[in-house]
């Protein structure tokens, strides 16, 4: 399947504010694929799917992971709604007939973010983060991200600032987006295939 097909599937399913988001995830996505060579249509197709089942309601997921044996951590169980990467990842190749499994780690991870969800996680991970619609993010904060010269060190700001966020709403910061910053801090990289 290519990117155009799943874009549709997409726009069919989901809300148009949601499909608006996906499409600035793509934009940025794409963006950064090009500029640290990786596979465009990928990092696209893996973009435009990663909310695609924001539409289902927090139990539902709950007995989704548990019916497919879905690992979960400890945060995901707390907060299903965390669950949409793991049930989207779960479907995505089911869907497109493409099994590659850089896509389906890196939806997998992209709502807590993790030291294994790879090169294109970590460009899912950034880009849903910075796109254009985000209003929690202005100019000057989109440049401070997208100026840093890595994947990582990219990942590793959005990190931060989501600790930050955890600590002014006094929420706990999950242990694997706590890994995955040590991770990067000790000059972990992210695997490229
Ligand atoms: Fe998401
Ligand atoms: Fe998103």
């Amino acid at each position: 399947m290519d990117y155009i097909t799943l874009e549709k599937i997409v726009r069919d399913v989901e809300k148009p504010s949601r499909f608006e988001h996906s499409l600035g995830v793509v934009e940025v996505s794409e963006v950064l694929a090009k500029r640290f060579r990786l596979d465009c249509e990928l990092a696209k197709m893996i973009a435009v799917f990663h909310d695609y089942a924001r539409y289902m309601d927090g139990d539902e997921m709950l007995r989704f992971c548990r019916k497919h044996d879905i690992e979960m951590v400890p945060e995901e169980e707390e907060s299903p709604m965390l669950l949409h990467g793991a049930v989207a990842a779960w479907y995505f190749p089911r869907i497109t007939n493409n099994w590659d499994e850089r896509a389906v780690k890196a939806i997998r991870h992209h709502t807590l973010a993790s030291a294994h969800m790879g090169a294109y996680g970590a460009v899912l991970y950034v880009a849903d983060y910075s796109e254009k619609g985000r209003r929690h993010l202005d100019d000057n904060d989109r440049l401070v991200i997208w100026g840093k010269p890595n994947l990582e060190k990219m990942v590793l700001e959005v990190l931060t600032r989501e600790e930050d966020y955890s600590f002014t709403v006094s929420r706990r910061f999950a242990s694997v987006s706590q890994e995955c910053k040590e991770y990067l801090e000790s000059g972990g990289l992210f695997e490229r295939s």
